[in-house]
This record gives C-alpha cells, sequence and structure tokens, in this order.
C-alpha cells in the first residue's frame, strides 16, 4: 500500500512586538506610503529582546501539535526550516525536539532561505512516503530582524519575525496529503540576495543584502513556471486549484502570479500587509490563519509556492 504524507495540524506564532511603517520612516528615508503601494505591507511583527528563533518554532509547534491532537514525545522527526537559527550549530530542530519533550529520533534544519519551509516539506514527504516516518513536524521560523541593515532602506522595511508549523502524518494514498512538489536551484544568482557575513567568511552574522528588481524578475517568472510544474506532476489544472498560500514577499508578486496562472486573486491567502516577509516563517504562516479563520477547509486542493536567497524555489500540491 502506497504511503502519504496527511496533513494532521498547522500551528503559528508571531512575536507581540508590531512594527508599523511609520516606525521605520523614523529611521530611514521611507514613508508608509511608498512601502504600502510597493510592497503591501502595512505592519510587521518583531522579536523581543532574547526571544530566539527556537522560541517562536517552539509556540508555533505546540500549537501545531494541540491542532493535532498530539504531543512531542509521539514525533519521530523534526524539520526546522530557517536562515537565522539560535547558533552556528547545533541544529534549532534539536534544541525545539528538547524543549518539547522527544528524543532519538531526527532533528536537523534545513537552510534553503524563503523557499525552506517548501524544501523541508519535500524532504519530510519522502521520509514518510519511502523512510518509514510516521509523524513529522515541519517549521518554519525565522528572527531577519537579526540580519537587517537598518540603514538600508531598501531592504530594512520588507522583512518580519514568525513562526509557522505543520505536522504530518502517515496515510493511506486515498487522495489526501502532499500530493506532489518540485524544487529548484541556482547558485549563479548567489549576488542578488545574500547575507554579507557568515562563519567561514567574516566569522559575523552580516546584514541581508538585495538587489531587489533582479530578484522580483526571477519570482514572477520561475514562481509560475514551478506552479505549472507541481500542477502538472499532480495530474491537476487551475480550476482543480481552491487556494493559493505562497511566501510573501510581495503583493505585486502574488498578484502577477495569479494573473499568469489565471487564478482569482481571492483565491490567494495573503498575509504580507500584517507579517511583512517572515522568510521560510510565511508559507506555514498563511495555512495556519487560512486555517484557523475557515477559509481553508477539509479536502481542498491547495498551491504552496515560494522563492528565496540562492536562488532556491520551489512549489507543493497539498490537499488537506
Ligand atoms: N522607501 C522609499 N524609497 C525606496 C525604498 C523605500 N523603502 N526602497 C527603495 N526605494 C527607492 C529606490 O532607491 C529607487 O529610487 P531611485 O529611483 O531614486 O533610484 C526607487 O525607490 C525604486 O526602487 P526599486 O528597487 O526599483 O523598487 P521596486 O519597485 O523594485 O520595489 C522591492 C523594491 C519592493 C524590493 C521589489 O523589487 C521586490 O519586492 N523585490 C522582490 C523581493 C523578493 O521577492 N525577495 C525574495 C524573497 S526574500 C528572501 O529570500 C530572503
Amino acid at each position: 500500500m502506497n504511503v502519504r504524507a496527511h496533513l494532521l495540524g498547522t500551528g503559528s506564532y508571531l512575536p507581540e512586538r508590531i512594527v508599523r511603517n511609520e516606525e521605520l520612516a523614523n529611521l530611514v528615508d521611507t514613508s508608509d506610503a511608498w512601502i504600502r503601494e510597493r510592497t503591501g505591507i502595512e505592519q510587521r511583527h518583531r522579536a523581543a529582546d532574547g526571544e530566539l528563533t527556537s522560541d517562536l518554532a517552539l509556540a508555533a509547534s505546540k500549537a501545531a501539535l494541540k491542532d493535532a491532537g498530539l504531543e512531542g514525545g509521539d514525533l519521530d522527526l523534526i524539520i526546522v526550516a530557517t536562515a537565522t537559527p539560535d547558533h552556528t550549530f547545533p541544529a534549532t530542530a534539536t534544541k525545539l525536539q528538547a524543549a518539547l519533550g522527544g528524543h532519538g529520533f531526527p532533528a536537523f534544519d534545513v537552510q534553503a532561505v524563503c523557499s525552506g519551509f517548501l524544501y523541508a516539506l519535500h524532504v519530510a514527504d519522502c521520509m514518510i512516503r519511502t523512510g518509514g516516518t510516521k509523524k513529522a513536524l515541519v517549521v518554519g521560523a525565522e528572527t531577519f530582524s537579526r540580519i537587517l541593515d537598518f540603514e538600508d532602506r531598501t531592504t530594512c522595511v520588507l522583512f518580519g519575525d514568525g513562526a509557522g508549523a505543520v505536522v504530518l502524518g502517515a496515510g493511506p494514498d486515498d487522495g489526501r496529503g502532499v500530493v506532489a512538489t518540485a524544487l529548484h536551484a541556482d547558485g549563479r544568482q548567489h549576488d542578488i540576495l545574500y547575507v554579507d557575513g557568515g562563519v567561514s567568511t567574516t566569522q559575523t552574522a552580516g546584514f541581508l543584502r538585495m538587489e531587489g528588481q533582479e530578484v522580483y524578475r526571477h519570482a514572477v517568472t520561475e514562481l509560475t513556471n514551478v506552479l505549472l510544474e507541481v500542477m502538472d506532476k499532480a495530474g491537476l489544472s487551475v480550476e482543480e486549484i481552491d487556494w493559493v498560500v505562497p511566501h510573501q514577499a510581495n503583493k505585486r508578486i502574488l498578484q502577477s502570479t495569479a494573473k499568469k496562472l489565471g487564478l482569482d486573486f481571492n483565491q490567494v491567502v495573503v498575509t504580507i500587509d500584517k507579517h511583512g516577509n517572515t522568510s521560510a516563517a510565511s508559507v506555514p504562516l498563511a495555512l495556519d490563519l487560512a486555517r484557523k479563520d475557515g477559509r481553508i477547509k477539509a479536502g481542498q486542493t491547495l498551491l504552496l509556492e515560494a522563492m528565496g536567497g540562492g536562488l532556491t524555489w520551489g512549489a507543493a500540491v497539498l490537499r488537506t
């Protein structure tokens, strides 16, 4: 019997502190109007001093486990997608494992920046379908505020902190669960989105640097292509899609991708206005939000997608 990775629960967490556009306009030469118009962002959340990526991940994971009716000890896999880990090593996932009361089973981080959750979902899906994993926790958690240059108006207005988590469980091949995934990377595009520090280069964490227009250009082309690819793999047409749960980098990217695919923008879950770009956390955050507010219902077909530094990009079809 074929095994599939079913969605058992979702959870998310946003730090208490909200940073509105006006506050950033006091720091750099920008305005609420520019940020809203060019990105769709109104506000973002920021982790408190001493609040770590693992803290955000833990809160989201507890909510996802509760939603699934499970406890940390029921898991046999944890993957955390993050580009802002607590430490260079060990993995934030191992810290999370201990905090959730589990031990013994594999726990590791995946680093694909904003596409990290899609990469982690794919790995968990493979481990469930072919590796004997029964219950997997897949988390996207970031504290991007720690790698922002608050003198650079072109980047510091875009990102926020947060975490989202899903619990996947092995189940029958009855149409539910992760139906198809597609992942890509193009390392030649390293310089258009990167952090200018690191362990083996500067021995510092560094700051995020981005050629926004170049990334934008790649995003609208590659995201459309990868969504068509993953729908083709799943044998689905656009008419069979209920919701798109995208990475939230720019509202204009979401609008133009939906238009290119012939999807109604009302079918796109948009959180960028309230969360900004939370990198690997944005897709599971949006998924949790739209499930909990009743938009996403059982038996619906979702398209998940993201593009981030690397460049990396990917998509998945998930049936709830
Ligand atoms: N406030 C006011 N003006 C600004 C700001 C700001 N915050 N930022 C830039 N500007 C100015 C620029 O300096 C420029 O001025 P100039 O014409 O005098 O030179 C002007 O606004 C236009 O700048 P552009 O870069 O052309 O603006 P654009 O419309 O492209 O918007 C943005 C920039 C929002 C970054 C957009 O390009 C974008 O969203 N890119 C994609 C981002 C993305 O998808 N990232 C991937 C995921 S992130 C990750 O993986 C970590």
